[in-house]
């Protein structure tokens, strides 16, 4: 299991979170038009949607219109900003049967575990998918990753946020029974957060 952040689950904590943390609503949709634009790539039309970790549930506006949403996340305190069906769980032990959503999307929780807990969280993501995984992550060879490792960006102080290699990323799908089909991302090599979308391929 995910070490827990007291960021998350502290009292107040999804109250903060749903705040105003982007600088334009622009950039408040970014993630949103990401995740739809490989889901119109890649994805069915309509159909079960798992948003997990959904957090304060950001993305429910955009995922929600003509298909049946549903929010999970570990935190009581994020879940209670959800408007609609929510489920309090662990990504690493989903609540779920297998094959369950025809799409599951993971926003913004991969780049804060380890490589094992990482594989772990994609193999239950794709375990309970039937149709496409997207997910975002912190692309290695991106600008801000590259600086990080050559040291030119001093990470902050407690900063245990990480960048991983496409092929490592590609490996955990692929033996999860997932293929990457696509990426993502609004700055390319700017920005370290980026999209991958996977299509299930059965076990
Ligand atoms: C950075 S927020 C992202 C939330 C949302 N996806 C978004 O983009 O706004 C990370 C979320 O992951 C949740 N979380 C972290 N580890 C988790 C785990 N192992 N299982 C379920 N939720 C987890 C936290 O409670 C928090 O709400």
């Amino acid at each position: 299991m995910a070490r827990a952040q007291t960021k998350w689950t502290g009292e107040g904590a999804g109250r903060h979170y749903a705040g105003d943390r982007f600088r334009s609503p622009r950039s408040r949709g970014r993630d949103a038009r990401m995740v739809l634009g490989l889901l119109d790539r890649h994805g069915s039309p309509g159909g079960s949607i798992l948003d997990a970790p959904s957090g304060t549930g950001r993305l429910q506006a955009a995922l929600e219109p003509g298909r049946e949403y549903l929010a999970l996340d570990y935190s009581a305190s994020m879940l209670a900003e959800c408007g609609g069906e929510r489920v309090q769980g662990e990504v690493h032990a989903l609540p779920f049967p297998d094959d369950h959503f025809d799409t599951v999307v993971c926003c913004r929780l991969l780049h804060h575990l380890g490589p094992a807990e990482r594989h772990q969280a994609i193999g239950e993501l794709v375990r309970v998918c039937k149709g496409v995984v997207i997910a975002s992550f912190w692309d290695s060879r991106s600008w801000h990753a590259l600086r990080r490792r050559k040291g030119l960006r001093r990470a902050r102080q407690a900063d245990t946020r990480l960048a991983v290699p496409r092929a490592a990323l590609r490996a955990d799908f692929e033996s999860a029974g997932a293929r990457v089909v696509g990426h993502a991302a609004s700055f390319r090599y700017l920005s370290p957060q980026t999209f991958v979308a996977a299509t299930v391929h059965g076990r």
